[in-house]
């Protein structure tokens, strides 16, 4: 039987939380992430509890079967979950790729809706019930852990959802998964829908049953609350929310509305939420898709108290305006931590403390930019030094090398940039007028290394921490013949960190060109 079986089996009221993150999340426009950043969100996903990591759709590329694979090896605690289609070779792909994984899932779907078997399947019904078994006896060949779900579940008619369902089941599925795919349903009528199928079909004490809801309406988060309060016992979520079209339910959401109202929703969760703050800000860093401020949990007024009536209620007692704490989801005040007299053993012995081993040539590099920054701004946070160390970690295997940059700028044109960059150690100089700043500085590149096809999609700035000084962390996205790469970098001047983010995607789209050799592609 399955890992997470077990878990609810022995404690009714445990729920598992299924995390899509890196499969219904990252196929949303804007989300995609390299192999690096899928292997370091699986790791943080792991880190914060879930049970369920659903890694990817193994058939779609070469790039997604490997990277289900990887996280196949690296996860230690989760269950690893691979897409497929009611499709043999979708089954075999996923059934490969999670091979190496200590617990492993393959997750098989096909619509059940009207709608979608006419016009986007073009199957007749009985057509679509023989799939439905054959898929699921096809996926337990390599797994007894198998989950089917039925897309489009919210608008199928209810003695056919009850048909498909009760076939998965009878062919050995484990898990029971019902969509709100479009996001069309209301809290009641997804509630009685689930509770409908506890109704109706005979053998489904032998599945946990699931929900998938889209945000379309606002109404994931509420859609899937309300399936738990009538059965369901596993909840798929990606972080932020993040997901096709509005998204999916939020975990971060899910998670605390379950902790925080415990008396209303006798449930609990594998979930360490004082894990959930990194896994919000790695998302956001790795993709470039920010969080709206006021979103619930992790926007960065989650926790703030702007009026001076709630301010001073805060200070008379915190519960007056806050119903969960700022530390339960582990969000702690950036701590001062280093200033322009540290020297290279404080330096190395902070990078210890926070997680960080850097080679010879990166620390050297590390500090120099350490002291430099010190120069410019008078006091060094927690969160500065990590975004100044990502960043390093992160360009530390690049092709193309920031070496030095002079912009001119202000209201008498012509703005100017003149970058010195090193491709593959050889260095390359531009002087480049643009229409404003950064337009010179992205120019300069493009001229230094032409690369015609890549539009640029997104450019945004964010203040790592307060104050006029404060570095800036630039998001750049670009995107090729229909490929998206996200790129981004730290530093206290805004125009350095422009050019060392678009380097970054850059980079990326030049590793993305070398991956894409015939061997690889073949597995496509
Ligand atoms: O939204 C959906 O129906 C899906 C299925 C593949 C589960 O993502
Ligand atoms: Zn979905």
């Amino acid at each position: 039987m399955s890992r997470a079986y077990d878990k609810v089996k022995n404690d009714p009221n445990r729920i598992i939380i299924f995390d899509t993150t890196l499969r219904d999340g990252e196929q949303s426009p804007g989300c995609s992430m390299n192999l690096e950043e899928k292997l370091k969100m699986a790791a943080i996903l792991d880190e914060l509890g879930v049970d369920v990591i659903e890694a990817g759709f193994p058939i779609a590329s070469a790039g997604d079967w490997e990277a289900v694979n990887q996280i196949a090896k690296t996860v230690k605690n989760a269950t690893v979950c691979g897409l497929s289609r009611a499709k043999k070779s979708d089954i075999e792909a996923s059934g490969e790729a999670i091979k190496p994984a200590e617990s492993r899932r393959i997750h098989t779907f096909i619509s059940t809706s009207p709608l979608h078997m006419k016009y986007k399947l073009q199957m007749p019904p009985e057509d679509v019930l023989n799939a439905v078994t054959e898929s699921v006896t096809a996926a337990r060949n390599y797994t007894d852990d198998v989950e089917w779900s039925a897309e489009d579940a919210s608008r199928t008619e209810a003695d056919f959802l009850c048909q498909c369902v009760e076939a998965a089941i009878r062919a050995g599925a484990t898990t029971i998964n019902i969509p709100d795919t479009v996001g069309y349903a209301v809290p009641d009528e997804y509630g009685a829908q689930i509770a409908m199928l506890f109704a109706r079909v005979p053998n489904i004490d032998k599945a946990i049953i699931s929900t998938h809801c889209h945000n379309d309406l606002g109404l994931a988060v509420a859609n899937s609350l309300a399936g738990i309060q009538n059965g369901a016992r596993q909840i798929e979520c990606t972080i932020n929310g993040i997901g096709e079209r509005a998204g999916n339910a939020a975990l971060e959401e899910i998670v605390m509305a379950i902790k925080t109202r415990n008396d209303a929703l006798k449930f609990h969760t594998g979930v360490d939420t004082t894990k959930i703050t990194k896994a919000s800000k790695t998302l956001s860093t790795v993709t470039g898709f920010s969080v709206q401020p006021n979103k619930a949990i992790v926007g960065a007024n989650a926790f703030a108290h702007a009026s001076g009536i709630h301010q001073d209620g805060m200070l008379k007692h915190a519960e007056t305006y806050e119903i969960m704490t700022p530390a339960s989801v582990g969000l702690t005040e950036s701590k001062l931590v280093m200033a322009k007299h540290s020297g290279r053993a404080a330096f190395k012995s902070k990078l210890a403390e926070m997680g960080y081993e850097l080679g010879d040539n990166a620390f050297q590099d590390a500090f120099t930019r350490f002291k430099d920054l010190a120069d410019r701004k008078k006091e060094i946070f927690e969160d500065d030094l990590k975004a100044l160390i990502e960043d390093e970690v992160v360009r530390e295997n690049e092709t193309m090398k920031f070496i030095s940059l002079q912009v001119n700028a202000g209201s008498k044109g012509p703005q100017t940039a003149d970058l010195t960059v090193t491709i593959d150690g050889e260095r390359h100089s531009a002087k480049v007028e643009g229409n404003g700043p950064v337009d010179a500085i992205f120019k300069a590149i493009r001229d230094i290394y032409p690369h015609p096809d890549a539009h640029l999609q997104l450019y945004q700035v964010h203040a790592v921490t307060g104050g006029t000084d404060a570095q800036a962390t630039v998001s750049v996205r670009l995107e090729e013949n229909g490929k998206t790469v996200n790129g981004q970098s730290a530093d206290a001047d805004t125009l350095v960190a422009s050019a060392r983010a678009y380097m970054h995607a850059l980079n990326k789209l030049l590793n993305k060109r070398q991956s894409m050799n015939p061997q690889t592609a073949a597995q496509n």
